[in-house]
């Protein structure tokens, strides 16, 4: 019998033993943003249907969040016969849970609705991560950031609640917690104000839409009338619903700048009186709210409806990209600031947000603002989105005050995210999923007392080129799960390969969603390197795991090595490839010519946001593309000279020379103003070949002949001259971009 018991326990063992080994190895906890800790178990919960013992007073709100799960719900008063045991622990974090799954029970750990509702999101990924059934597990988890947002522009292309509410539902899975609504813009006002109906009739409708790019010339129209808004009705339903999902409402009402339907509506509130119409094209305009009393007592009007249906903390009052040149115009504003000893506009824009700020703040409201609330002096309790880059942020924070970090450089969606000819058209720039998911919130600038200054992060989805849901999608998914682990996750466990593997089965299941999510995840990041001995080295950056680059000719031969050196004319295929698929591919000529190659030094390094392939960039025999700009082939320079000296490695006659610049004024992009060649035959003494203005011209992609016909030298120095502070239009007041091509020799 002794014997018998022993051979039944091993059996036993065995059995158990072998089936650990096989559920473990079938749990899937790829759950996104990847939480603090999990600690993997073995076996399934085993599944009937839930019998959920709540607290009380929330009960009715778990029941509903779990029913979401789609399995059978049904509430248990006593806790000893329940399978899903929600229980209150105020050791906990606010935002803080504790999921622990075992076979016979699941235990929700949390100190409020918060938590348990994470802890619920969590469990949901795991059910369909792992075909309906919830792996054995242990979840430690808390947020590292308290503010995760998106944002949506509905004023430029206006998408119904329906949609909203399933961005909110995207939004929720991946633990945000904060939806800006860009209510207001120059293209239309979205949300009912019931004091004021022309804002209804009027501002809410514009009488056509602008086809194709902005920067497209000449401009032209559909024709068709365009707008809607959201009742009052429909907005109290939506902010409901996003608090069912723990996302607060933050409403932007935007002022004294893109306020161009307001002002189509009420023209009594701009400096000119008008008439003004509602914008039909994209970009800033200069007729904004002028500071008279009519216009605050229509703001604080407006203010005190949008306080009354938005129960969260913060109102946004936009501050960005207000052009001073209606102010400028306008015999009030000069009096007024000189009545208010202002020092000019700038400090009158400040008067006027301030002023604001004092209204929303006595409604028990705080103001949030672009960073441009920074300019004049900021107001008392302002909170700053920093955007245009991340210096807003830091001298906000160094003010003491709460900043949100959304720099277009990694939280622009309505940027390219992929260099693929085919990608629907976007406002420009380029932002690939892994540079999104590189952000790192904290600039190394602020010391520890000010970094807690740093609320978080924000994806914002601008609609200029979103006409439709399927594209705002397309737009926002995965990059907001990207940044979701940036906001949410450790700093020291973010691992892109891993997220990469992760990342693939959400949108796998979001696309069985229906919802139309991009997937750029395998991007063949190509990088070109020159030592200056007639060259071109390409190599893969970045290259994910499990991935390698190979190489077709144009004869269609594969040359199977990790780095190509090019140094001729010829054509290529460069494929990445994955278990033996192609999952991306670029097609490149490189055309030779004097100066391929050739080594280059930079006085300036270019902007980080566009350093191209560094100076490799300038000589690798590729002509950049006039209109994508956000490729590679170009690099831009912010307010700096664009100083390059090229070396030949020995005397080399030139008989023809050319550089391409990029001329868009209406994407802040202009020509230098004038160009400075010299030569030298040993790097030190030089020659000036020729200075010269440039001639202005209507190309947008610019190709500037260089006297060098005939020249021979060993070094070229070229030196372009930016254009400067950008006096009028769109980006007034910034200082223009420089976006250099090739040098062809
Ligand atoms: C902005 O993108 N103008 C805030």
């Amino acid at each position: 019998m002794k014997q018998l018991c022993y051979f039944i326990f091993l059996f036993i063992f065995a059995l158990q033993f072998s089936s650990c080994i096989e559920d473990h190895a079938d749990h899937d906890l790829s759950i996104l943003p990847l939480p603090q800790e999990v600690e993997d178990g073995h076996g399934f919960f085993a599944r009937d249907n839930f019998k959920i013992f709540a607290p009380e007073d929330d009960r009715s709100y778990y029941m509903n969040v779990f029913s979401d799960l789609g399995w059978d719900t049904t509430n248990e008063n006593k806790e000893g016969k329940a399978n899903v045991v929600i229980k209150m622990d105020y050791s906990f974090k606010e935002e803080a849970y504790e999921l622990i799954v075992e076979r016979k029970k699941i235990l929700i750990r949390a100190s409020s609705r918060k938590g348990v509702f994470y802890a619920i999101q969590s469990l949901k990924q795991l059910v369909w991560l792992n075909n309906n059934q919830i792996p054995n597990c242990k979840i430690k988890d808390e947020p590292r950031f308290s503010y995760r947002g998106m944002h949506l522009d509905v004023a430029r292309h206006f998408h119904d609640l329906d949609f909203v509410k399933r961005y909110i539902d995207v939004m929720a899975m991946y633990k945000y917690n904060y939806f800006h609504w860009h209510l207001t813009e120059d293209q239309g006002w979205r949300i009912e104000i019931k004091k004021y109906p022309r804002l209804q009739e009027i501002a809410a409708y514009r009488d056509e839409t602008l086809i194709g790019h902005y920067t497209d010339q000449p401009h032209q129209f559909d024709g068709k009338k365009y707008g809607g808004y959201y009742t009052q009705e429909e907005i109290k339903e939506l902010v409901a619903y996003a608090e069912s999902k723990q996302i607060v409402v933050i409403p932007e009402i935007e002022m004294p700048g893109h306020s161009l339907a307001a002002l189509a509506a009420y023209p009594e509130l701009g400096c000119s009186g008008g008439p003004y119409k509602v914008a039909t094209k994209w970009g800033v305009f200069e007729d904004v709210y002028c500071p008279t009393e009519k216009s605050f007592a229509f703001l604080e009007d407006v203010i005190d409806e949008v306080a009354a249906l938005f129960p969260g903390p913060y109102i946004h009052i936009g501050g960005d990209e207000c052009p001073k040149k209606s102010w400028k115009e306008s015999a009030f504003c000069q009096r007024l600031i000189k009545q208010e000893g202002l020092k000019d506009e700038h400090e009158l824009q400040s008067y006027f947000i301030q002023k604001m700020e004092k209204y929303i703040n006595q409604k028990g409201k705080k103001i949030i603002g672009w960073d441009e609330i920074l300019e004049g002096g900021l107001a008392p309790n302002a909170t700053v989105m920093s955007w245009r880059g991340i210096q807003g942020g830091i001298d906000a924070a160094q003010l003491n005050h709460e900043v949100i970090m959304t720099p277009t450089s990694h939280c622009y969606f309505d940027y390219y995210q992929s260099t693929d000819e085919n990608e629907p058209l976007a406002i420009g720039g380029y932002l690939p999923l892994e540079k999104v998911y590189s952000f790192e919130p904290i600039p190394d600038a602020l010391d520890e007392s000010q970094q807690k200054y740093i609320k978080g992060a924000q994806g914002n989805v601008w609609t200029e080129y979103m006409p439709t849901t399927a594209q705002v999608e397309y737009m926002a998914f995965p990059r907001a799960i990207a940044l979701a682990e940036v906001v949410w996750s450790a700093k020291t466990s973010k691992n892109y390969d891993r997220f990469l593997v992760d990342v693939e089965k959400h949108i796998a299941y979001l696309s069985d969603q229906g919802i139309n999510v991009a997937n750029h995840l395998y991007v063949l990041d190509l990088d070109m390197k020159t030592e200056g001995n007639g060259v071109i080295s390409v190599s893969a950056r970045n290259l994910p795991q499990g991935c390698s680059l190979a190489a077709k000719d144009s004869f269609g031969n594969y040359i199977r090595e990790k780095q190509f050196e090019l140094s001729k004319n010829t054509s290529e295929f460069f494929m990445l490839n994955k278990d033996g698929k192609v999952v991306d591919q670029k097609f490149v000529s490189f055309d030779q010519h004097n100066g391929f190659g050739a080594k280059v030094d930079l006085y300036f390094p270019p902007s980080e946001k566009y350093k191209g392939f560094g100076s490799a960039t300038l000589v690798n025999g590729i002509l950049a593309d006039g209109d994508s700009y956000g490729g590679k082939e170009w690099l831009g320079f912010q307010g700096e000279s664009m100083i390059a000296t090229l070396n030949f490695g020995e005397m080399k006659t030139l008989n023809y020379g050319s550089i391409q610049f990029f001329n868009s004024p209406d994407s802040w992009i202009y020509p230098p103003r004038q160009l400075i060649l010299e030569g030298s035959a040993d790097g030190e003494n030089w020659k000036t070949i020729i200075a010269e203005n440039v001639k202005p011209s209507n190309n947008k992609s610019m190709l500037v002949e260089l006297p060098t016909r005939n020249i021979t030298t060993q070094y070229l120095r070229i030196t372009a001259l930016p254009h400067g502070e950008i006096k009028s239009g769109q980006g007034e007041g910034n200082q223009a971009w420089l976006f250099v091509g090739e040098i062809v020799l």
